[in-house]
């Protein structure tokens, strides 16, 4: 099963380039920014990464993208990652950055989506990977912060498919973006949002979502099957979860391996994804083999699970069909 996944042909969907830093990369970028780590080593660096919430996670992440300052360093960044996404056979990504973390501690939004754009051009023509960009909010932040991100991004419109929201979602429900999203919606980007699992009012924020602010996806939103009128509703308009199993055990009790379950089951269109994979120590591979090993999935449900993340990629129809046919030929 492990070289069946292997080689099957995958999709990242739940991906924060800033959860992709590897302590080694880290160390360089310190080396080259001329600052100070408080660790010997990166061994000694992943030792101290220690999370059981979100907030506990949130704490490391931000802290550890601080010694990204350059377009060069946001270019290593992603071009790093996506060596390591092409080497697991993923062939497209749709890749979340946060401008916010940086652009708050004084980094230009144009040095962010610069060195990331540059490495998305460089990966598909060297590695035959492609990838589009997802610039998300932070919800902990106010919401004139996030319009004022929002109308910065706008000469880079090309280069960025939606918008997302993502950070701290206690006492950050998705209505206080909602006219955030009105007007991403307005300027032609895609929506999607973080309903991360098991947080204070999880149901009605995946209801916000749906109803109020229209979402094309959600990140996570694996507590919408307490609500089976929503299950409802995403059956209907086909909106896909992007579920991220091995992450969900570092922040909540488990991976919800049961409960995505369920949601293949239903026919929900979900999907298996690695949310910060140099913090959680697993890239999408890895989160396969193991909802793989929790649930006994058989080849055809891994297929499926592909299929699904293919189907609801913000890409256009040829494209979709061309990835699905490498499905199909490599599971007949
Ligand atoms: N930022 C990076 N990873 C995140 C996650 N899983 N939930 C919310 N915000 C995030
Ligand atoms: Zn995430």
């Amino acid at each position: 099963m492990k070289d069946f996944i292997a080689g099957l042909p995958k999709c990242e969907l739940h991906l924060h380039i800033e959860g992709t830093l590897e302590p080694e990369l880290k160390f360089e970028l310190a080396r080259r920014n001329g600052l100070e780590l408080p660790y010997a080593s990166a061994e000694e660096m992943r030792a101290a990464y220690a999370f059981d919430d979100l907030p506990s996670f949130l704490k490391i992440y931000y802290e550890g993208m601080q010694v990204l300052r350059t377009e060069p360093d946001f270019y290593d960044l992603a071009m790093g990652y996506l060596r390591r996404a092409a080497e697991q056979n993923v062939r497209y990504a749709e890749i979340f950055f946060d401008p916010q973390a940086h652009t708050s501690r004084g980094v230009p939004f144009d040095v962010v989506i610069r060195g990331l754009r540059r490495a998305l051009m460089d990966a598909e023509a060297r590695l035959g990977v492609r990838a589009q960009l997802i610039m998300c909010f932070l919800r902990d932040f106010q919401a004139e912060y996030a319009m004022a991100t929002l109308l910065e991004s706008l000469p880079y419109r090309e280069w960025i498919a939606g918008v997302g929201l993502d950070s701290d979602e206690k006492g950050n429900p998705p209505a206080k973006f909602a006219a955030v999203y009105e007007r991403a919606r307005q300027e032609g980007y895609l929506l999607t949002m973080h309903c991360d699992v098991d947080q204070d009012n999880a149901v009605e924020h995946i209801r916000q979502a749906i109803e109020d602010i229209g979402v094309d996806r959600i990140d996570h939103g694996v507590n919408i099957l307490e609500d089976q009128r929503l299950v409802e509703t995403v059956l209907a308009r086909g909106i896909g979860l992007t579920c991220c199993p091995i992450s969900n055990g570092h922040v909540t009790d488990s991976m919800k391996a049961e409960g995505i379950r369920k949601l293949m089951d239903l026919g929900v269109r979900v999907t298996v994804n690695s949310d910060d994979p140099a913090y959680f120590a697993a890239y999408v591979q890895e989160n396969l083999e193991a909802l793989q090993n929790a649930l006994q999935l058989t080849r055809q449900e891994l297929a499926q699970l592909e299929r699904n993340a293919f189907e609801i990629t913000w890409l256009p129809r040829h494209r979709k069909d061309a990835y699905l046919a490498e499905i199909n030929a490599y599971v007949s």
